[in-house]
């Protein structure tokens, strides 16, 4: 049984159409599966190996490389506070003090309710609006410790749920339609690179009988 579910296997389905090199989606596959379950699970990774053609080991040091993409469970809201320089010198730290008082968890935490998740970030190019924060990679900013109460209570009704989706993605708006050239014509054309891809090789390593 899939890991995604039916309507995200189908954009799965076309992420990897959309390259010539299936391994290519490997990241945008990272993102799906992210939206629609807040971190990368085991099961996740496996799938995605599979449908990109490479080992479970490859798709975890992807995932754990790249700070936006989770293999630890992550609150719905993943709060980050910036402690860079401009914002450190218009209250940055202070702010996170507060965020940290108000959440009731140190930065690195998720909340018991799962709701919040509390991390401290480098610059996150937000400067003029310091001292900022970001949750779900959307920018508030420049914050005053109400304004943070405030944000923490609109997140908390939902009030938000228009322009922050969950599970910190960095996006949710994926192409609903297929790719224009049909995708049995990429499949084809793939399988050509591929067998000139080996035949190249064969040439090159005539003793190894092609192998990379
Ligand atoms: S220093 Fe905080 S966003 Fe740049």
């Amino acid at each position: 049984m899939s890991f995604f579910n039916p309507e995200n296997l189908e954009k799965a389905q076309i992420l990897v159409g959309l390259y010539p090199d299936k391994r290519s989606a490997l990241i945008p596959l990272c993102h799906l599966a992210q939206s629609q379950h807040g971190h990368l699970s085991n099961e996740a990774m496996v799938e995605i190996a599979e449908l990109v053609g490479v080992q479970p080991a490859e798709v975890y040091g992807t995932a754990s490389f790249y700070d936006m993409l989770h293999t630890e469970e992550v609150g719905k809201y993943l709060v980050g506070v910036c402690t860079n320089v401009a914002c450190l010198l218009s209250g940055g730290q202070e702010l996170l003090e507060h965020a940290s008082d108000v959440l009731g968890i140190p930065p690195g935490a998720t909340t018991e309710d799962g709701k919040f998740t509390l991390e401290e970030v480098e610059c996150v190019a937000h400067c003029d609006k310091a001292p900022c924060a970001q949750v779900n990679y959307r920018y508030f900013g420049p914050l005053t410790n109400g304004d943070f109460d405030q944000l923490v209570d609109d997140l908390k009704s939902d009030r938000l749920s228009d322009s922050v989706p969950p599970h910190g993605v960095l996006s949710r708006v994926f192409r609903d339609a297929p790719p224009m050239v049909p995708l049995e014509i990429i499949h084809q054309e793939r399988r050509v690179m591929d067998e000139a891809k080996k035949a190249r090789l064969a040439a090159q390593n005539p003793d190894a009988g092609g192998k990379q």
